[in-house]
C-alpha cells in the first residue's frame, strides 16, 4: 500500500510555485505541500510489465518532481529528501545554477567523446577538482559513475606497479560491475554466483570501531593493523600488492567510519611498501562530511581519489584524481571511455563545484551536520532501540539494535524505520550488511531549520513504530 495517497494535499491547499527575492527556488516546497505540478500517476504499474526486476527498491512509491530539498511523489505529496538520491542530489532538486548550466551546455554540444579533443566545461571542472585536492593530486580521469571510478583507479594501480595484488577492506562497498564487486563484501548478494571474481584481490577486517571493538578507537587501529600485517605475511607480499583500496568512512556497509589513526597507519604502510594508496569518496566526497574528502579529517593524502555520485548533483559523472605522473605512467591509451566526461555533466559539475564554493557548504555540511549529530543523539538518549549514532558532517548513520549491550543489529525495526519516516513525510535510507543503520543524507546546503523538522519528523517515525516483544 502506497501510504503517501492516504495524507494527499489537496490541490486547493497547494502553493503556487513563484521565485521570491533573494530565493530563487519556486515556494512552497515544505514536505507535506504540493505545487501542483505533479501528474497523477502509478509508475509501479506501468514499470512492472518491461522493466528489470533485479533492482532492490527501497520505495513502492512512484515520484514526480524535485525542488529544492522536496521530492514529489506522483500524487503530489512534498517529502523532506534527506536521501538525496543515496548522496548524489547534495545541493538539492531543480538547482538554478545547475540547472542553468546543463540547459546552457544542452544548447551548445551534447557530445563529442572527449578522444576527439578538448571541451572548456571538461577542462574547467578537471581544474576545479584539481584545485579542491590537496597537492600534490592535480590530474583527473573523467568517467560515467562511481563503479567506473573503481575500475579506473584498479587499472591503474596494476600498470603502473606492475603489481596484481589489490587489498580491500570487509565490508566494504565499491560498485556492481567485477573488478569492482570483487572488492565489495558489504552483502554476500553483490558477489554470490559471479564467481570467480577478479583475482589476486585480499580481503581484510575493516576497523569498525562500534562491532567489534566497543567504540575504542585505538583498539579498532591496532586490531585492523594487525590484520593487515598478517595478511601481508601469510598470504601476499607487499611487494605484490598493487593498491590498498578503502571508504574513508563505510557507506553501504553501515556508516562506518575509519579511524583517523588507522588511515595514517595505512599511509604509512603504503608508503613503507610502494603500495598505492586509493581512497574510494564516492559517497563520501564533495564536501558531505564537513570536508571536502573525508580522508582530510585524518590529514592524509591518498594516491588515488575515486569521485562520483555529487559530483555532477545527479547528473552521471565520475572521476579518478592522482598526481600526474601516476597518470602519465598509465600510459596513453591504456584506458578511456565513450561517454566520460560528458560536457553537459561536467557543465553541471562546475556549477557544484562553483556553488560550494560560493556558498561556503564545507563549513556548512559541517556546522549542520553537528546539529544533525546532537539531535540524535538526544533522540538516542531517550530511546534504547538506537544503538549508535555516528559519523562526520552530513553522513550520520543511526544503528538499530535489539539490545544495547549485546549490540545485537536489528534490520527489522530499522527497514520499518525508514518506512514509518516516509509515512512522517521523511526520506532516509537503510545500509549495513544487516540493513540496521539509518543514513541521513541531507543536501549539503540544508538549513538548520530543516536539520530540525528532520529530527522531529524521524522522532514522529520513531514513537509511531510500535515496539517488537520480545
Ligand atoms: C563508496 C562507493 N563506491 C562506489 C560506488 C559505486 O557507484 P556507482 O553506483 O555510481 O557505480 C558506491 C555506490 O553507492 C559507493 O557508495
Amino acid at each position: 500500500m502506497d501510504t503517501a495517497k492516504d495524507q494527499v494535499v489537496p490541490a486547493s491547499a497547494a502553493t503556487p510555485a513563484g521565485a521570491s527575492a533573494g530565493d530563487p527556488r519556486p515556494a512552497g516546497s515544505a514536505p507535506g505541500t504540493s505545487t501542483g505540478l505533479a501528474a497523477a500517476g502509478d509508475f509501479a504499474a506501468l514499470s512492472v510489465p518491461h522493466l528489470s526486476p533485479i533492482l532492490g527498491r527501497y520505495y513502492e512509491r512512484s515520484w514526480s518532481h524535485g525542488e529544492g530539498h522536496t521530492l514529489f511523489d506522483s500524487s503530489g505529496r512534498g517529502f523532506l529528501d534527506f536521501a538525496c538520491g543515496i548522496a548524489t542530489t547534495s545541493l538539492g532538486h531543480h538547482h538554478p545554477a545547475v540547472t542553468a548550466a546543463i540547459k546552457d551546455q544542452a544548447d551548445k554540444l551534447l557530445h563529442i567523446c572527449n578522444a576527439l579533443g578538448y571541451l572548456e566545461p571538461v577542462a574547467q571542472l578537471a581544474t576545479l577538482l584539481a584545485d579542491a585536492c590537496p597537492d600534490p593530486l592535480d590530474t583527473v580521469f573523467f568517467c560515467n559513475s562511481g563503479a567506473e571510478a573503481i575500475e579506473a583507479a584498479l587499472k591503474l594501480a596494476r600498470r603502473v606497479t606492475g603489481r596484481p595484488g589489490i587489498v580491500a577492506f570487509r565490508g566494504a562497498f565499491h560498485g556492481r560491475t567485477f573488478g569492482a564487486a570483487s572488492i565489495t563484501s558489504s552483502s554476500i548478494n553483490y558477489r554470490q554466483g559471479y564467481e570467480p571474481l577478479l583475482p589476486s584481490v585480499y580481503l581484510t577486517p575493516f576497523p569498525n570501531v562500534y562491532r567489534y571493538f566497543g567504540d575504542d578507537e585505538e583498539a579498532a587501529t591496532a586490531g585492523a593493523m594487525a590484520a593487515l600485517r598478517t595478511l601481508l605475511s601469510h598470504e601476499i607480499p607487499p611487494t605484490s600488492v598493487a593498491a590498498i583500496i578503502i571508504e574513508p568512512i563505510q557507506g553501504e556497509g553501515g556508516f562506518n567510519p575509519a579511524p583517523a589513526s588507522f588511515l595514517r597507519q595505512l599511509r604509512a604502510l603504503c608508503d613503507e611498501n610502494g603500495i598505492m594508496l586509493i581512497l574510494d569518496e564516492v559517497q563520501s566526497g564533495v564536501a558531505r562530511t564537513g570536508k571536502m574528502w573525508a580522508f582530510e579529517h585524518a590529514g592524509i593524502v591518498p594516491d588515488v581519489v575515486c569521485v562520483a555520485k555529487a559530483l555532477a548533483n545527479g547528473m552521471p559523472l565520475g572521476a579518478i584524481v592522482s598526481r600526474r605522473e601516476l597518470q602519465e605512467r598509465w600510459g596513453v591509451g591504456a584506458h578511456g571511455t565513450t561517454f566520460g566526461g560528458n560536457p553537459v555533466c561536467c557543465a553541471a559539475g562546475v556549477a557544484v563545484m562553483r556553488t560550494i564554493e560560493e556558498q561556503g557548504l564545507v563549513s556548512n555540511a559541517a556546522a549542520r551536520g553537528a546539529e544533525l549529530l546532537a539531535g540524535l543523539k538526544a533522540l538516542m538518549a531517550k530511546d534504547d532501540r538506537i544503538g549508535d549514532v555516528r559519523g562526520p558532517g552530513l553522513m550520520v548513520g543511526v544503528e538499530l539494535v535489539r539490545d544495547r549491550v549485546t549490540r545485537e543489529p536489528d534490520g527489522e525495526t530499522c527497514e520499518a524505520l525508514v518506512q514509518a519516516c516516509a509515512d512522517q513525510g521523511l526520506l532516509v535510507l537503510n545500509c549495513g550488511t544487516h540493513h540496521s543503520v539509518v543514513r541521513f543524507l541531507p543536501p549539503i546546503d540544508v538549513t538548520s531549520a530543516e536539520i530540525a523538522t528532520g529530527i522531529d519528523l524521524f522522532a514522529a517515525a520513531l514513537r509511531a513504530l510500535p515496539r517488537a516483544t520480545a
